[in-house]
């Protein structure tokens, strides 16, 4: 049975948290630059879902716009645009919506009272959308195992307000993207982040108990993006699940692993992340992630080979968390990633799979706790570290 697909809530809001005015226009919430950064978010995930009521009032394209994107997709074997999907309990949809036209997979996961309602509506067309009975009442679960089963591994939840609360409120997103822009709307009619604490969802799984961790913080253009990491595990799990995330990013290579790797400072704060291949042919993500970092502290070209960690005083009390256990051997650089890490004084690695001996022989953790390292293993996050290199070893278990 595959694992359900990482979920990715997206959404940019005003500062008191309003999604939309509640004028029969849509409100643009987000600049170009923010506009951008969700293309390329896009790009990266195998489908967009949004609620049949966002179809209706915004009626999206779901694409992506920009062609280099696209093209780097059709590079790697995937198809143009990303799948979109949508929900609905009425099954009241409207075939010309742009949701519909051709150019992408679409998906319409309907509650079984609607089925007939909405075969009627969409028609029977060889090029129409799927329409898929998702339960009465239709459930989350069953769709995420349904999108998996097509081999979708990585999901956007773009909206709307419903949408977004009923992931969040079902425990069901592993990140969320939450763009913030610098105006209010203060009106209570509008749309808002909320989470329905209905019978079907009687719990806040991030409530003030059980905070989401945050990933990221920084402006693009005039809004200001927060990465929250949710999920189960606590912040230990979450970023290591996010570094398996970051090795989805990798240009694909024959002859190495594709690996993510997060930087995580004492406090929490994401100190760099890096993927394999990121800047260079033969970079291991953790090679790269400190480069970043001491990149950040030196002048260019002052970068010792071997010294990559050495600048930044608070790697000394950081952990690095791999999707795959950090190289003890290695064919094509002279320096491991377990002398990086030793050399940078990190005190703590937390990886997700061990290296099967395909390319070197290398045993990462031991060298890594013969050095004085503590080593954390998470094996429940193998097999997704391991799928993201099928093509290298496998898709068994
Ligand atoms: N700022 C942003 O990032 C952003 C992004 C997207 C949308 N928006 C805004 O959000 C607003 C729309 O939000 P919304 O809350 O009204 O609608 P929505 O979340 O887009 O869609 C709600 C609809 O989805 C279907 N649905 C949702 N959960 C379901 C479930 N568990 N089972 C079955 N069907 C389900 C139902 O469709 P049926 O009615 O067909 O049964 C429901 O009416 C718009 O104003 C839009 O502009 C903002």
């Amino acid at each position: 049975m595959p694992q359900r697909p990482y979920v990715l809530l997206s959404c940019a809001t005003s500062a008191d948290g309003y999604l939309d005015d509640a004028s029969p226009q849509r409100l643009l919430l987000s600049g170009p630059a923010d506009l951008d950064r969700v293309d390329e978010v896009r790009a990266g995930c195998d489908a967009i879902l949004v609620g049949a009521q966002t179809v209706r009032k915004d009626n999206p394209r779901l694409l992506i716009r920009d062609p280099r994107r696209s093209a780097r997709r059709a590079a790697r074997g995937l198809p143009t645009h990303p799948a979109r999907v949508t929900l609905t309990a009425t099954g009241d949809l409207d075939p010309q919506a742009r949701f519909f036209a051709p150019g992408a997979l679409r998906l319409v996961y309907c509650a079984t009272p609607a089925i007939g309602r909405a075969r009627a509506r969409l028609g029977p067309g060889e090029d129409s959308a799927v329409l898929i009975d998702a339960g009465d009442p239709l459930s989350l679960d069953l769709v995420l195992t349904d999108l998996a089963e097509r081999g979708v591994l990585r999901v956007l939840v773009e909206g709307g307000a419903q949408i977004l609360g009923a992931f969040l409120a079902g425990g069901l997103a592993d990140e969320l993207d939450l763009a913030v822009a610098p105006f209010f709307v203060a009106d209570p009619a509008a749309p808002r982040l909320n989470l329905p604490l209905a019978p079907h969802f009687p719990s806040n799984p991030n409530s003030p108990g059980s905070p989401m961790t945050l990933a990221e913080v920084s402006r693009v253009g005039e809004v200001g993006l927060l990465r929250y990491l949710l999920g189960p595990g606590g912040p230990d799990h979450r970023f290591l699940r996010w570094a398996v995330e970051l090795s989805r990013l990798c240009p694909p290579s024959a002859s190495a692993f594709s690996v993510g790797a997060v930087i995580v400072g004492e406090d929490g704060e994401v100190l760099a992340t890096g993927f394999s291949r990121e800047q260079e042919d033969h970079d291991h993500a953790e090679e790269v992630a400190l480069r970043k970092l001491a990149l950040r502290k030196l002048a260019p070209g002052k970068l010792a080979p071997g010294k990559l960690g050495s600048a930044d005083p608070r790697l000394r009390h950081a952990t690095i968390y791999s999707s795959l256990v950090p190289c003890g051997a290695r064919a094509s650089r002279p320096v491991t990633c377990v002398q990086h890490i030793v050399a940078a004084g990190i005190p703590r690695v937390v990886f997700a799979w061990r290296e099967p001996r395909l390319f070197t022989d290398g045993e990462g953790a031991e060298q890594l706790r013969a050095a004085g390292v503590a080593v954390t293993e998470v094996p429940g996050l193998a097999s997704r570290a391991r799928a993201v290199n099928a093509h290298l070893v496998g898709s068994g278990a």
